[in-house]
């Protein structure tokens, strides 16, 4: 037992991907799909992940470095950079790259505009507000960008025009109309299958079924974005299993206090088990009493602070686990969206802060 206990580490079920992009696929009904990896694909690492999708349209990612990282690992596919350039000095690079920006206001355009001796041509994606207000052209200054990047010599094809859903996890909010509603009108002249629409809740509930280029993150590591459901509820598989070791069981009186601050004590005699996950792993500082964590077919409360290091739950009275056993905190056993839940947090944000020091383990 004790040679074979470690602390944190995250398995991550390749195959469960793949089950995960075959389902999408078929959602996706043979529109292209543009597998989104950002944040390190989502905490699950980000180049075994996107060997692992070699075979789809492209893969998305938010940032420069993660790009030139993808292809310094001989990922040769396309691959879109979903905020673009941040400086004028990057465009060249991406030429040289072939890392295709998405250009989402008119001082990117201008800069893009002014770019000089690039060694490749770019494929563009010109992202429209249709209604978030966070990135994009207004709708009436799509044409003109539009037409502005066509007649650009060092831009080739016909730039993709996309859109981000704000509430596509609600499906039936009416801003999804709104939206929608928008980008038809300002789409409608364009090829569809030059459109972007859905992330991977508007995927699942359907919402813009007519555009190309579904664009899910979350739904490939297995995960719900709906409130109240899991991966499960749509034939997905959870990729993540977070894991840590139980390093410690010791019995503790009623009344005595367990950890940082004093703050919990058990009402009668109990057994704790400490576990060897904390902040400086990713779980979440804030989780509250009652978090749930899985051990040999178990949910137990998580009772007290967490600490940097370590977790303690609360065993009960009657011990049916032993030292250096494995503790799931979240995965096939334990949803992520119900540790979310239970942290007040969203699931995305559970994945993408798995921390550095936590092995990633892969499973093919
Ligand atoms: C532009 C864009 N498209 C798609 C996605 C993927 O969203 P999800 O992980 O909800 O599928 C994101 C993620 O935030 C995004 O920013």
């Amino acid at each position: 037992m004790a040679d074979t206990m470690r602390p944190a580490w995250a398995t991550i079920n390749l195959q469960a991907l793949r089950h995960n992009i075959s389902v999408i696929r078929e959602r996706a009904g043979g529109r292209r799909i543009l597998g989104i990896l950002k944040a390190n694909a989502y905490g699950h690492g980000l180049i075994r992940i996107a060997q692992v999708l070699a075979g789809i349209d492209a893969i998305g990612v938010a940032r420069v470095d993660e790009a030139l990282q993808l292809r310094n690992a001989g990922i040769s596919g396309p691959i879109v950079l979903l905020e673009g350039f941040f400086s004028p000095e990057q465009i060249p690079v991406l030429a040289a790259s072939g890392i295709q920006p998405v250009i989402h206001n008119v001082h990117q355009l201008t800069q893009l505009e002014q770019a000089k001796n690039l060694s490749d041509p770019l494929q563009v994606w010109l992202k429209i507000d249709t209604g978030m207000h966070r990135l994009g052209v207004e709708p009436e200054e799509v044409e003109s960008c539009y037409k502005r990047l066509v007649a650009m010599p060092h831009v080739t094809g016909l730039p993709i025009l996309m859109s981000h859903l704000a509430c596509a996890d609600e499906p039936k909010h009416e801003q999804n109309r709104k939206q929608l509603a928008t980008f038809a009108e300002v789409t409608a002249e364009h090829p569809k299958e030059n459109t972007s629409i859905a992330n991977s809740a508007a995927l699942l509930a359907a919402v813009g079924p007519e555009y190309d280029w579904v664009r899910p993150g979350l739904s490939l590591y297995g995960v719900s974005p709906f409130s109240g459901k899991t991966g499960r509820d749509h034939h997905l598989q959870a990729v993540m299993n977070l894991q840590a070791s139980v390093i410690s069981i010791r019995r503790i009186k009623a009344g005595e206090p367990v950890g940082y601050g004093a703050s919990w004590a058990p009402g009668k005699d109990t057994y704790i088990g400490i576990v060897a996950i904390g902040y400086g792993d990713g779980y979440p500082r804030h989780a509250p009493e009652g978090t749930p964590v899985w051990v040999r077919g178990k949910c137990y409360p998580m009772v007290g602070r967490v600490a940097m290091d370590m977790i303690t739950i609360d065993l009960g009275a009657e011990l049916t686990i032993n030292l250096g056993d494995t503790a799931q905190l979240w995965g096939t056993e334990l949803p992520v969206e119900e540790v979310a839940a239970a942290v007040g947090t969203i699931p995305y944000e559970l994945l993408c802060n798995v921390a550095r020091r936590v092995q990633l383990d892969y499973l093919d």
